[in-house]
C-alpha cells in the first residue's frame, strides 16, 4: 500500500509524518519548492510540538517529499490537504484545491490504479459533488465510484496538539457512498485507530459536520467573552471561576470556555465567514452565526476602549503586546487577534514592541521594520506605558515585578488573567474580573 499526501501545511505534514513513522509507504507533495526541501532534511517550516521529531522518524523509513506530482500515479490512497482559506467577502476560496484535484486527475488519466481521493481540507457542503468529482472525472476520463474512489473525511485536529490529534482522534468521519472504496478507507482506519469510532455518511453530511464542530467551539467561545464582559461590570465577579463551574455540568463540558480577545487562527474565523456566506446563499439568515461573529469583533473593540481608557490618547504611547500566535505552542499568526490589535494601534500612531517565544519570525513577516521585537519579557516592557498580554504562554506566568520594574508607566491589560493571582506593583486590569473603581 502506497499513500500520498497532498498539501503539507499543519494537517498534511502531521498526517505524512505519522504515517511515515508508523513504517507505511508515503509520498508527501507539496507545490513549495523551498518548504520541500526543508522537510526533506528534516525541519518543519512551521513549528508543531512533536511534529519534527516524528518527521524524522518517517524520513529514517519509507518516506519521499516531493513536489513532482507524478510519484503519486502508483498511490492506493491520495489524502488531500491543502488551503482552503476565505476570500474578501468571506465566502471560502477552493482555488488551491481545483488546482491540486486538476493535477491529480491529469496523473490519474495515465495511472492503471485504482486510487482512493479522500479529501481533509476543510470544504463547504456541496463542494464535493459539485466542484471536485466534475473536475477528476472530467482530467482523469475516469468515473467516480468505478475507477477511484472519493471519500470526505474532515479533520479536527487543533494546532499545537496537531500530532496526538492525528495519532489519537476522537472520531474518523467518512463521507460517500458504499462502495468498494468505502470499506478499503474505513478497514484503512480501523487498523490505524482500533479504537476510534468510525462514522460514515454522506459527502455533503460529512462537510457539514466539520461547519457544526468549528462554529458550535466559536459560539462557545463568544458565549464566554460576553458573559466575561458582563464580569468585568461586577466588582468581585471572576469569569474563570464561572466558567470553571458551568464546565463541570457534562451538557456543557469544560473546553473552548476560556474568555479572551476572541477568537482567531487558520481555522474558526474562516469557517464561520464560509458558513455564514453558505447559509445565507442557501436562503437562510444566519442570526446565531452572525451574532457569534460581531461578539468577536466586538471584543477587540472592548481591549481597545479599554487601553484608551487607562492610558489616555494612544498616540505615540509606547504600548507592548505580550503574544503575538493566536494561541500558545504555535508560530501561527494567521488570523491572530494580537496581529488584529497590533494593525489597529498602529493606525492609532502607537509605538508598539512585542514579544513572543515562537512567533516572531512570522510577526515581523507581517510588521516588518514597523514595530520593535524584543528578545526577553523585561526587554519588551522596558520603558513600556502600557502591556496587553494577548496570548497565555507558559512564560508569562513568569512576569513578576522585577520584570515591570523599567515600565514607564505600569498599567497591565491581561486579556488571558495570566497573571490574575499575583500582587503587582502596577494598575492591573483583566478580562472577566469586575474591578471595584
Ligand atoms: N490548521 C488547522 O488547525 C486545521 C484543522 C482542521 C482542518 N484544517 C483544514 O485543513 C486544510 C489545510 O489546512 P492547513 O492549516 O494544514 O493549511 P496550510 O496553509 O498550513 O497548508 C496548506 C499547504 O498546501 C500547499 N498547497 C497549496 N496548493 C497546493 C497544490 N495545488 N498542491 C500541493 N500543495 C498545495 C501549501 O503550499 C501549504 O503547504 C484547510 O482546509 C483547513 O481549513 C486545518
Amino acid at each position: 500500500m502506497k499513500i500520498a499526501v497532498i498539501g503539507l501545511g499543519f494537517v498534511g505534514l502531521s498526517l505524512t509524518s505519522v504515517l511515515a513513522s508508523k513504517g507505511n509507504n508515503v509520498v508527501g507533495i507539496d507545490i513549495d519548492v523551498e518548504q520541500c526541501k526543508k522537510i526533506r532534511n528534516g525541519v518543519s517550516p512551521f513549528f508543531e510540538p512533536y511534529l519534527e521529531k516524528t518527521l524524522r522518524i518517517g524520513l529514517k523509513k519509507k518516506l519521499t517529499i516531493s513536489n513532482d506530482f507524478s510519484l503519486i500515479k502508483d498511490c492506493n490512497m491520495i489524502f488531500v490537504a491543502v488551503g482552503t482559506p476565505q476570500k474578501s467577502n468571506g465566502a471560502i476560496d477552493l482555488s488551491m484545491i481545483r488546482k491540486a484535484v486538476e493535477t491529480i486527475g491529469r496523473v490519474l488519466a495515465k495511472s492503471k490504479k485504482n486510487p482512493i481521493i479522500i479529501i481533509k481540507s476543510t470544504v463547504i457542503p456541496g463542494t464535493m459533488q459539485n466542484v471536485i468529482l466534475p473536475i477528476l472525472e472530467k482530467r482523469s476520463g475516469k468515473k467516480a465510484g468505478r475507477d477511484f474512489g472519493l471519500i470526505s473525511n474532515p479533520e479536527f485536529l487543533q494546532e499545537s496538539s496537531a500530532i496526538r490529534d492525528t495519532k489519537f482522534p476522537h472520531v474518523i468521519v467518512l463521507g460517500g457512498y458504499q462502495t468498494k472504496f468505502m470499506k478499503k478507507v474505513k478497514s484503512f482506519f480501523s487498523k490505524l485507530h482500533p479504537n476510534v469510532s468510525i462514522i460514515i455518511t454522506n459527502h455533503q453530511t460529512a462537510e457539514m459536520i466539520k461547519y457544526a464542530n468549528n462554529s458550535f467551539l466559536a459560539t462557545k467561545i463568544s458565549f464566554i467573552n460576553q458573559l466575561s464582559n458582563i464580569c468585568q461590570n461586577i466588582p468581585g465577579a471572576n469569569i474563570d471561576d464561572i466558567a470553571k463551574i458551568i464546565g463541570l455540568d457534562p451538557r456543557i463540558g469544560k473546553l473552548f470556555l476560556n474568555a479572551g480577545p476572541g477568537y482567531g487562527g487558520s481555522c474558526l474565523p474562516k469557517d464561520m465567514k464560509a458558513l455564514i456566506n453558505f447559509a445565507d446563499g442557501v436562503g437562510i439568515n444566519p442570526t446565531l452565526l452572525n451574532a457569534v461573529e460581531k461578539t468577536n469583533q466586538n471584543q477587540m473593540k472592548n481591549i481597545i476602549s479599554l487601553i484608551e481608557k487607562k492610558l489616555g490618547k494612544i498616540a505615540s504611547k509606547r504600548i507592548t503586546i505580550l503574544g503575538t500566535a493566536f494561541k500558545p505552542n504555535t508560530d501561527d499568526v494567521r488570523a491572530s487577534m494580537a496581529i488584529k490589535l497590533i494593525k489597529k494601534l498602529l493606525k492609532k500612531k502607537a509605538k508598539i514592541t512585542i514579544y513572543d517565544p515562537k512567533a516572531i519570525k512570522n510577526t515581523m513577516k507581517i510588521f516588518g521594520g514597523k514595530i520593535v521585537y524584543a528578545k526577553s519579557i523585561t526587554d519588551a516592557l522596558n520603558k513600556s506605558q502600557c502591556t496587553i498580554m494577548m496570548t497565555h504562554w507558559k512564560q508569562f506566568e513568569m512576569l513578576n515585578n522585577n520584570s515591570i520594574k523599567h515600565m514607564k508607566k505600569k498599567i497591565i491589560i491581561d486579556c488571558r488573567r495570566i497573571l490574575a493571582k499575583k500582587e503587582l506593583d502596577a494598575e492591573y486590569y483583566a478580562i472577566g474580573i469586575g474591578k471595584r473603581e
